[in-house]
């Protein structure tokens, strides 16, 4: 399989703090990838130099061949890498349906003269875009929740419409960061749903999870970070069971 996804010795520093040592990773195209570690391990900021929130003090991120490495966030999205985020960002005083047309922004094509005269073709393009925005919410569970304002949501749905927003712009590669955090069980069985059907129908996933058990019943492969550095990549029973994880991981975790 070729890497959708290539980090190479990526390295980030706050002041004395190094949030990511020399990390190398690679994301086979089709692969569900899940992320571990202990808090302050890095995961986050790996995906926020994966995206260009942050910027790499050493290394280099390269996305279907090309260098993205210094990219800001917007294009690295209008390439096809599309998130969520920890603390879920959606736009609070915009409808549950607004918060997902947001997400297709970056992929319209529609060019400002049309806008400006309101061609029948734009009219067109956005009736299409209102339905889509419909069959996402409806993916993700939220059918009937379109007029619904975000801040309203309760708190697993708010981080469904994230996926949701993340998905009309029909992302190659997803990159979740903790979807299944603080939600009740039921949510969880429902977002590890949503994330096993969207990886069955072609998108590559990164995962950022905390949730062990759910981590070895979905992901095809397991990164394990701590402090920093990138400790083990393999198949989810080989990394369970390898010490280093289990003490770095799951040891301290237990204590
Ligand atoms: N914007 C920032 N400013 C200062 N320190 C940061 C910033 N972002 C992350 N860090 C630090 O980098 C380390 C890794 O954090 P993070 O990537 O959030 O870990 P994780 O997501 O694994 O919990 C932590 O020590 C954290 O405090
Ligand atoms: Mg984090």
């Amino acid at each position: 399989m070729n890497a959708l996804l290539a980090a190479e010795g990526l390295s980030l520093h706050f002041g004395g703090v190094a949030a990511l040592s020399d990390v190398t990773l690679e994301v086979p195209e089709g692969s569900l990838l899940a992320v571990i570690g202990p808090n302050g391990a890095g995961k986050t900021s790996f995906f926020n130099c994966l995206t260009g929130y942050y910027r790499p003090n050493r290394g280099s991120v390269r996305f279907a061949g090309r260098d993205i490495t210094r990219l800001p966030p917007d294009q690295v999205a209008a390439l096809g890498i599309r998130r969520t985020f920890q603390n879920v960002r959606l736009f609070p005083r915009l409808t549950s349906r607004e918060n997902v047309l947001a997400g297709a922004h970056l992929r319209a094509t529609s060019n400002l003269v049309a806008m400006l005269l309101g061609t029948p073709a734009l009219r067109r393009q956005e009736r299409l875009l209102a339905e889509e925005a419909e069959h996402w919410l409806a993916y993700v569970g939220l059918a009937g929740r379109g007029d619904v304002l975000a801040a309203d949501l309760p708190y697993g749905m708010r981080k469904r419409l994230e996926m949701a927003r993340a998905l009309i712009a029909h992302p190659r590669l997803l990159l979740l960061d903790e979807p299944a955090a603080g939600v009740s069980s039921v949510e969880r069985e429902e977002l590890a749903d949503v994330v096993r059907r969207t990886w069955e129908s072609g998108v590559t996933v990164v995962m950022i999870e905390h949730d062990v058990e759910l981590v070895m019943r979905l992901a095809s492969t397991v990164a394990v970070l701590d402090r920093g550095r990138l400790l083990v990549q393999g198949p989810p029973e080989p990394v369970r069971q390898d010490p280093r994880v289990i003490e770095a991981y799951l040891g301290r975790r237990q204590r």
